[in-house]
Formats: structure tokens, C-alpha cells, sequence
């Protein structure tokens, strides 16, 4: 089994990191447009085998796709990363030609890859691999809600002064900080509803950390935050290739589910070996419904770009 990461930088290599130490798969080709970017950062991981035990061989490339020929799947993390105070939709104008030429390359040499979208926006950039590649779209997943669950149970674990990992809890709606809707309601700890554990402030709270939780990084750090992107890729590519079909929150085309369609938006899906299977019908409140759909609309005005910018 082969996969291809492509774009070496914070993001993609460390997705690229997370698959060879799960051993995902027995070839794992990252690709970059940099010269000797992916090669660099490919044999530097490569020099942590004799470390950490891996089997996984890591191969660099500059711009070669024939390089990624028969890959399973593709993850793709190119484009331009966020800077302080910019928001994800600032990146469509650079990042859209560039998702674009990246994904149509990729099928070139593996027709039957699943792809996986990283950049952003990544409503759009899934949106524009969805209408501009003419694939089924069970083989297109945006990675967002799957990061925005991650933080959303991080920043519930500190309220809760509780193990992350006892959390459930669904982001679901777009991956911008004002479209994400982190669903409260159906967050549980071991089962117990956490609303019966936090008061009405404490998960307001939750939720509005939640959703400004890439922007807190970036001002921060000063670019894009990549640990909990680059893994939240690399563990839907292990649902796929251990066809797990475990559920996560991706972004993916609506066809009248949750009252969206010609989107794609973040719900629930089942995640296997034929990519996203199938979406998961929560039962969403008025209000609930209602914010999902300003967000569709937000997702939408964004999709319009596609259009100007004549990419579908
Ligand atoms: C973030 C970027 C990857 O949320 O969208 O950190």
C-alpha cells in the first residue's frame, strides 16, 4: 500500500510523521514544489526508524508525480498557511489554482486514490476537488470538523479537569471560526451528558475557545497550527486503510442531508475503506439547524469564488 502526502511543510510533514509511525502503509511519498524540501524532510524522518522501529519507507519528491503513481491515498496540505489576525477564507485566491493542479496530478497516477483536503479553505478547497475532479464523492474527505472535535474535547477536558480521551463530542458546520458549530448538546463524558456537568457559561465558553481554537494557535505561534491538523489527517487515513469506519466530523458533499445540498459542510461520517460510507443523521434542535445553515450560506459565499475564479 502506498500514500501520498503532498506539501512538506509543518502540516503535511507531520500528517507524513503520524502515518509512518503507525506503519499506514508500506510506502509513504511526500511531495513538495520546493526543491529538495521533501527529500529533506523525508530522510530526516526516515533517520528516525532505527529509533522509533517503523516500517514504513519514506520517500521525498520535488514536483514528481509519477513518484506517487498507485497511491491508495492522498492527503493534500498545499497552499499557503494562515498568518496572525488573517482568517482561512483570505487563502482562497492563492491556495484554490494551487489545490487544484495538485489534485488533478495526483489522479493522474492513481485514478483510484481517496483524497483527502487539509487546505484551506477547507470547505471550498473540498468543494472545488468535488466539482473540479469528477470523482464519486465518497472518495472526497475534508479533514476540518475532525480537528475542530479534537480541540473542541481538549478544551472540554480542562473545564472538566478530565482525560481528553474519556470525552465524545462533534464539531460539525464549516472549519471557519465563525461557521464551526461545536455541539454541546451531544458532548458526553463516559456517557454522562457533559450539560449536566458544566454550567450554561463554562460551555459557552467551551464552545467559543473551540471555535476561534486555529486563530488562538496562530497568534501564537505565529502560522498555522500543525500537531493536531497533521494527525487529525493521518487518523482518517487509518480508518481508510484499516477500514475502520470509525466516526468522525468531515467535510463532505450534502445531498439533502441536515437540509443542505451542492455543499460540502462538516457532519458525521462513518470513515472506511471506500472513504467517507455513510452520514450519521443527528438530530439537530431549530436552533441548532438554523445556525447550520448560516454557516452552509457562509461556505456558499465562499464557494461563489470558485466560480469567479473560473476553477468549476
Ligand atoms: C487550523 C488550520 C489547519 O485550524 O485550519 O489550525
Amino acid at each position: 500500500m502506498k500514500i501520498t502526502v503532498v506539501g512538506a511543510g509543518a502540516v503535511g510533514a507531520t500528517c507524513a510523521d503520524n502515518i509512518a509511525r503507525k506503519e499506514l502503509a508500506e510506502e509513504l511519498v511526500l511531495l513538495d514544489i520546493k526543491e529538495g524540501f521533501a527529500e529533506g524532510k523525508a530522510i530526516d524522518m526516515m533517520q528516525t526508524t532505527a529509533l522509533l522501529g517503523f516500517n514504513t519507507k519514506i520517500t521525498g519528491v520535488t514536483n514528481d508525480y509519477s513518484k506517487t503513481a498507485n497511491s491508495a491515498v492522498a492527503v493534500i496540505t498545499s497552499g499557503l498557511p494562515r498568518k496572525p489576525g488573517m482568517t482561512r477564507e483570505e487563502l482562497i485566491g492563492i491556495n484554490a489554482g494551487i489545490v487544484k493542479g495538485v489534485a488533478e496530478n495526483i489522479l493522474k497516477f492513481s485514478p483510484e486514490a481517496i483524497i483527502i483536503v487539509i487546505s484551506n479553505p477547507m470547505d471550498t478547497m473540498t468543494y472545488l476537488a468535488l466539482k473540479s475532479l469528477g470523482l464519486p464523492k465518497n472518495r472526497i474527505i475534508g479533514m476540518g470538523g475532525t480537528l475542530d472535535s479534537a480541540r473542541f474535547k481538549y478544551y472540554l477536558s480542562l473545564a472538566l479537569n478530565c482525560n481528553p480521551n474519556d470525552l465524545q463530542g462533534f464539531v460539525i458546520g464549516g472549519h471557519g471560526d465563525t461557521t464551526m458549530i461545536p455541539l454541546t448538546r451531544y458532548a458526553t463524558y463516559q456517557s454522562l451528558p457533559v450539560s449536566d456537568l458544566l454550567d450554561k457559561e463554562t460551555l459557552a465558553k467551551v464552545a467559543a475557545d473551540t471555535m476561534i481554537g486555529g486563530a488562538t494557535l496562530t497568534g501564537l505561534i505565529g502560522t498555522s497550527a500543525w500537531y493536531a491538523p497533521g494527525a487529525a489527517g493521518a487518523a482518517l487515513v487509518e480508518s481508510i486503510v484499516r477500514d475502520e469506519k470509525k466516526l468522525f466530523t468531515c467535510c463532505v458533499a450534502l445531498d439533502g442531508e441536515y437540509g443542505q445540498n451542492d455543499i460540502c459542510l462538516g457532519v458525521p461520517v462513518t470513515i472506511g475503506k471506500n472513504g467517507w460510507e455513510k452520514i450519521i443523521d443527528y438530530q439537530l434542535t431549530e436552533e441548532e439547524q438554523s445556525t447550520f445553515n448560516k454557516s452552509a450560506d457562509a461556505v456558499r459565499s465562499m464557494n461563489a469564488v470558485l466560480k469567479e475564479m473560473k476553477l468549476i
